[in-house]
């Protein structure tokens, strides 16, 4: 057996954990679904779906990766003495492959949005000219497929390096830095004429806005921005010692990934409606928008860069994690085989990302079940594909693992007592399971179905 790897420190762990979740996920679409999805009323399912269904199950993958000590294939093997339970780590490998290969074309934009501030080219402009830049940026296939080659690229560079030295490394200097710029950025926002408008837009709800649609983003997008479903966060918890507090890491994720999604509705609506945008233009917001809010300030442009460096860093952190897992599974943990392994996924994996890339541009008009194909990659993961994954380590977990077992793993380093396991195992044995296959039924419009039956 080969020595797995272990993370340095606590803090580094918490960060990295923390660098996985926050990412494009938090900062750049949560705005635009929520955006599209009902304002306050999608903020607050995506809460309460955070707490009552991320939360459980955060900290059931933490359990059993930390039990199992080794990579998400072996892992459920092991723990289940089964080899056929692994099939809950290879879906986790085949979504962070399918995900990396579209999150690399927005972290390529960010890449191209920096390129463009460095040549001066957001400038001054005026608002509704923003949107258009966008269009023109995203659209031109060459630089698109470039930049998205060099995020792929970086994120080989650092996970090539392994866990101490290239993940948990950037992320203790990423991800602080992104949470002082982010409180500087809602200062400004929320000075603008009209701001309240936005505010208001992100936390007043109105709950006849939802719909069935609405629910299953707002579940798709708790579990997307908290990386659950693709036993990530199973790996991560692999290279942990026993020491680790479990339950104090898991908020704390949970806490600083909140707090950022809602920095960002609250420095993007604002802008929104101070310039008469719409907030439901889709994923061009943040890019629209906030090159229009830096605009109004002195040093803007200073800043914008600043924000779009980190929120690179941000999309680079969850990228890693992406890669990590498999980079985990395909070696079976063997640091000799890291390197050339992680160059192979990485290049695969711009491949397959390339109809994604020119899905806004040369393949626009291409549409497989009425979706492009980065809609419909993205709608596979975020709303099939990691739910279902969800699903199944809920149930793998409270069924398949002895209710003593996850009691002790639970208990080590931690001091909680039987009240909070009992709450946590209720949650993640009956509620999660049940709420999502209730969000799913109802997404293939069975409800509609059986009501018209007894109508
Ligand atoms: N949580 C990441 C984000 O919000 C996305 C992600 C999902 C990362 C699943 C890893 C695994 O951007």
């Amino acid at each position: 057996m080969s020595q797995q790897e272990q993370w340095k420190s606590k803090i580094g762990f918490i960060l990295a954990t923390a660098g996985s979740a926050i990412g494009l996920g938090a900062i750049w679409k949560f705005p635009y679904v929520a955006g599209t999805g009902g304002g306050g009323a999608f903020f607050f399912l995506f809460l309460a779906f955070t707490l009552i269904l991320g939360m459980p199950l955060l900290l059931g993958e933490f359990i059993i990766g930390r039990k199992g000590q080794s990579n998400p294939i072996n892992t459920y093997s092991k723990l289940a003495s089964n080899p056929k339970w692994s099939i809950i780590g290879k879906i986790g490998v085949f979504t962070s492959f399918i995900l990396l290969s579209f999150y690399s074309v927005v972290g390529g934009w960010i890449i191209l949005y920096i390129v463009q501030i460095v040549a001066g080219g957001l400038n001054g402009l005026d608002e509704g000219r923003y949107m258009q830049l966008f269009e023109e940026i995203i659209s031109n296939p060459f630089a698109t497929l470039i930049a998205q080659f060099v995020f792929i690229l970086i994120s080989i560079l650092v996970v090539s390096k392994g866990i101490q030295k290239g993940i948990e490394l950037a992320s203790k200097i990423m991800m602080p830095a992104l949470l002082i710029l982010f409180i500087g950025l809602v200062i400004r926002s929320l000075s603008l004429d009209g701001a309240m408008e936005g505010v208001k837009f992100l936390l007043v709800p109105d709950f006849t806005k939802l719909t069935s649609e609405s629910i299953l983003f707002a579940l798709g997008q708790s579990f997307f921005t908290l990386s659950l479903g693709v036993s990530v966060m199973v790996t991560y918890a692999s290279y942990l010692p026993r020491t680790q507090n479990l339950p104090q890491s898991a908020i704390s994720i949970i806490i600083l990934n909140t707090i950022i999604a809602l920095l960002a509705g609250l420095a993007i609506f604002p802008g929104v409606f101070s310039f008469d945008l719409e907030p439901n233009a889709g994923p061009v917001l943040i890019f629209a928008v906030l090159p229009a809010v830096f605009n109004q300030m002195p040093f803007g442009m200073f800043f914008f860069l600043a924000f779009l460096i980190l929120f690179l860093f941000a999309a680079l952190t969850s990228a890693f994690s992406m890669i990590e897992i498999i980079v985990a599974s395909v070696t079976k943990n063997n640091p000799k085989k890291r390197k050339k392994s992680t160059w192979i996924i990485g290049i695969l994996i711009f491949i397959v990302g390339i109809p994604s890339c020119l899905s806004y541009g040369m393949l626009a008009d291409v549409q497989l079940f009425n979706r492009t194909f980065f809609d419909l990659m993205d709608f596979a993961v975020s709303n099939i594909l990691m739910p279902l994954g969800a699903l199944l380590i809920a149930i793998f977990v409270s069924q398949k693992v002895s209710k003593d077992v996850l009691f002790t793993e639970l208990k080590s380093g931690s001091n909680i007592g039987r009240g909070f396991f009992s709450i946590w195992y209720i949650l993640l044995k009956y509620v999660t399971p049940i709420a999502i296959i209730i969000v799913f039924l109802d997404v293939l419009g069975l409800f509609n179905w059986i009501i018209d039956v007894f109508k």
